[in-house]
């Protein structure tokens, strides 16, 4: 697919995996992209998945027929972009492999390659005779060895996972639909990014002097009238700028929390604060993370079970925790049968993520009933 004379999209859609990284739901699939830059020599950036081989040889060919690829720069390498590594080295043996000292093992140890490899530093380029690539490194957005390369002449970025995105591309229709992409794209962020906001951060400052008029990553669209609401919106969510509004997200067995965190939920919506509510036995946990990451404030319902916080629950704490989420108003409730714990131990660990515990807690003994359980109160402080 042609994204101008010089570049072209030779990634794929996958609607078929259900879980990406074997842990996050696809319910709209997934694209891996991968550019050619062609000028006087060829560069593909990055590759795409294992499962894509004859599809991806397929659309290199359609694109430069029997034109060979000189350079495969790569800018990361978890295997959904780096798995078809050899498989290009095999097809065109003479490709020199452009990258950076710290993914060179990583190539090895995964693709088994180790012969013809440029290292490139910081800022250094690489001339494709006619068009040029520049290389900047981005440690940790979201693996150490990850970087950017810039085409100045298209004044396009590939930004590797930065800007990406869970959600197939539209077939034929590339270009843009921040709207369209945001919710997968705040989840992917949540899910797979989120841990590094303050390495987003330093990229983002590294790229910005840039004057972008292009951004590719390797999923979701590519950006280009849309570039200030994209970058915008990663700043937002790698620099904590919050909304508004509350997460609440409940575990339950008998169904008693279930009915106390809609108590909840209508006590906040009734008040015309934004609640975004959470099920965290039917449904993955990224879908809650997401709103973690917009909202300011985190309500949590959970039964006491084993003495302890309902595991679903105690999953998406941890979850919250590993991401180093913080400085969120928080609150917790639940049900429990002879002895509650939950809440207690839900507030301990808010304190030690830095959360403001904005209402000590609620629980219950067996059956939720509104008398047992006063709504009204613990959404207060978040009202
Ligand atoms: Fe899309 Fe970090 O790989």
């Amino acid at each position: 697919m042609r994204i101008s004379e010089r570049i072209r999209y030779v990634g794929m859609n996958d609607l078929k995996t259900q879980l990406f990284e074997h842990q996050w739901p696809l319910p709209y699939g997934v694209s891996y992209n991968s550019y050619l830059v062609i000028g006087d020599k060829i560069a593909l950036i990055d590759t795409a998945a294992a499962a894509y081989e004859d599809i991806f040889l397929s659309n290199i060919k359609e694109e430069i027929g029997e034109r060979k690829i000189d350079y495969l720069v790569v800018n990361h390498m978890e295997p959904d972009h780096s798995a078809l590594q050899a498989v290009i080295r095999k097809e065109y043996p003479d490709c020199t492999i452009v990258t950076n000292a710290k993914a060179v093992p990583m190539i090895e140890g995964y693709q088994g390659l180790s012969d013809n490899i440029q290292i490139i530093k910081e800022g250094e380029c690489l001339s494709l005779g006619n068009v040029t690539l520049q290389f900047f490194m981005i440690p940790m957005v979201h693996w150490p060895e990850t970087m950017v390369t810039w085409c100045p002449e298209e004044r396009t970025v590939f930004s590797g996972d930065a800007f990406g995105s869970f959600k197939a591309v539209p077939e034929g229709s590339l270009i843009d639909g921040f709207e369209c992409f945001r919710d997968e794209m705040t989840r992917y962020y949540a899910s797979i990014v989120g841990k590094y906001g303050q390495t987003v951060q330093a990229a983002l400052k590294k790229v910005a002097p840039l004057n972008i008029e292009r951004i590719c990553p390797t999923h979701g669209p590519v950006w280009e009238k849309e570039i200030s609401e994209v970058v915008g919106w990663y700043d937002r969510l790698s620099a904590a700028k919050l909304e508004r509004g509350v997460c609440l997200a409940y575990g339950s067995m008998y169904g008693n929390t279930a009915k106390a965190a809609k108590s909840v939920a209508a006590e906040l919506e009734k008040n015309r604060v934004v609640c975004k509510m959470h099920d965290l036995c039917e449904e993955n946990l990224s879908f809650a993370l997401a709103d973690a990451f917009i909202y300011d404030s985190i309500i949590l319902g959970s039964p006491t079970y084993n003495a302890g916080v309902f595991p679903p629950v105690q999953a998406f704490m941890d979850a919250l925790k590993a991401r180093g989420v913080k400085n969120r108003r928080f609150a917790a409730f639940g049900s429990f049968t002879w002895a509650g714990t939950s809440v207690k131990l839900l507030n301990n660990q808010a304190v030690e993520m830095q959360f403001e515990v904005a209402h000590n807690g609620l629980s219950f003994a067996q059956g939720y009933t509104p008398e047992k359980f006063d709504a009204e109160e613990i959404a207060k402080p978040f009202i």
